[in-house]
């Protein structure tokens, strides 16, 4: 077996892409919660309609609670774009501010109250890291033409690599329409970060025994088991497979989503004889096929509106949007899919409600904190992969 190395990196790879965070000021810390919603409330009254805000799914209630918009990734992005407000605040993580200082217009700006909600996924495939293993992979199918895709948790520097090379970016839910555009163009995709949405849209499209999965952090093997205890699969890898396959998957993955199992599907449908299931496409591959659906957070979302009163419905996401759920479907038994061992995601905890107050009471002052501003070269291009996707 042929077994390339993973080239070594001079830079270290950070686990924040904006590091020039501002942290929160003491006085902001010990906020109680209805002093905070007061002057919350006022700020906003303030700022009027210079000012939205806009939440992620995965948020807390004391955030959405102030979210003029609440939905998935690809949604809010397309809210800001269509706001005429000239701040759009941005609860949820770094790659999504970004996605949305990309897609508004210039004389908006955008802020995300704590720098330090970095996706960990997205952090698994920084662009350096990505270009450094573009090389190693062209060179072990030097014929074929590879087209990158990225999910939408990717940070704009990868999207815009993405664009150089001809790709696009997709979504949970249009990622089979971005292996379709890749199709056509060229012979094999590489898709980053998440190996799980990448394989159970491999599936989807009846191409499961067409895939190889591209491990960027072992310099040493490819297939090393310790490694990849998180995996459901056993890792490959080397140039002939590589050379062979038609889907390479980058090795990157959520790990709220991973904890799911199949073991959980079986003990609500145990405990519910009437229970369906769904789970988001992170989760990995045999729990998407054990459960009745899979789905992006708005599908999630539209599948619980749309029960009759009394459904029984199981939800394998992030534990937020589950607790949103019982709460805005009370006529609907919303369970946890893993119980109490559903986890919260801790890069959408860090947007901390005292964090939102002291950047909208420091809007008020007339100061910025912590903008999201992607750089013009990267702006266009990861604006070009945007593009590619909204035409397919
Ligand atoms: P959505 O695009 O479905 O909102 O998901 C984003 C995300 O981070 C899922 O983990
Ligand atoms: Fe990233 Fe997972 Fe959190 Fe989504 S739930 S933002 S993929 S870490």
């Amino acid at each position: 077996m042929v077994t390339m190395e993973t080239t070594e990196l001079d830079t270290e790879l950070s686990l924040f892409k904006y590091d020039t965070l501002e942290q929160l000021p003491s006085r902001y810390r010990e906020l109680e919660e209805g002093e905070r919603t007061e002057r919350i409330e006022a700020a906003l009254e303030e700022l009027g309609d210079d000012v939205v805000i806009l939440g992620h799914n995965y948020q807390r209630r004391e955030i959405v609670e102030h979210a003029d918009f609440v939905g998935d990734s690809y949604q809010l992005s397309t809210e800001a774009a269509a706001a005429d407000a000239e701040y759009v605040i941005f609860a949820g993580v770094t790659f999504m501010a970004e996605s949305a200082d990309i897609i508004t217009d210039d004389d908006q700006t955008v802020i995300l109250p704590s720098m330090e909600a970095s996706c960990p996924m997205a952090g698994m495939a920084e662009a350096l890291q990505v270009d450094s293993a573009w090389a190693e992979i062209t060179a072990a199918a030097p014929d074929a033409n590879i087209v990158p895709i990225t999910y939408m948790n990717s940070y704009a520097d990868l999207k815009a690599f993405c664009a150089s090379q001809g790709g696009l970016v997709c979504t949970s839910s249009n990622a089979h329409k971005a292996f379709e555009y890749a199709f056509e163009r060229g012979d094999k995709v590489l898709f980053l970060p998440d190996k799980h949405l990448g394989e159970n849209t491999a599936h989807r499209m009846g191409m499961e025994d067409r895939i190889a999965e591209w491990d960027p952090w072992d310099s040493g093997g490819k297939d090393s088991e310790a490694q990849h205890a998180s995996s459901s699969r056993t890792v490959s890898g080397d140039a002939d497979e590589v050379a062979e396959s038609d889907i390479i998957l980058w090795d990157g993955y959520c790990q709220v989503h991973e904890r799911f199992r199949v073991e959980h599907i079986e003990q609500i449908r145990a405990e519910h004889d009437d229970a369906k299931v769904i789970v988001h496409p992170e989760c990995r591959r045999e729990v998407v096929e054990a459960a009745d659906e899979a789905g992006s957070t708005a599908a999630i979302c539209e599948t619980i509106e749309t029960a009759d009163p009394g459904d029984t419905w199981a939800i394998g996401t992030e534990i937020h949007l589950t607790e949103h759920l019982q709460r805005w479907h009370p006529e609907v038994n919303v369970l946890p899919l893993c119980g109490d061992a559903c986890m919260d995601c801790n890069a959408m905890r860090q947007i901390d409600p005292n964090y939102l107050t002291w950047v909208l009471e420091e809007l008020v002052c007339g100061r910025e904190r912590n903008v999201i501003e992607v750089a013009p070269e990267e702006k266009e291009l990861a604006g070009l992969a945007l593009e590619r996707m909204l035409e397919i």
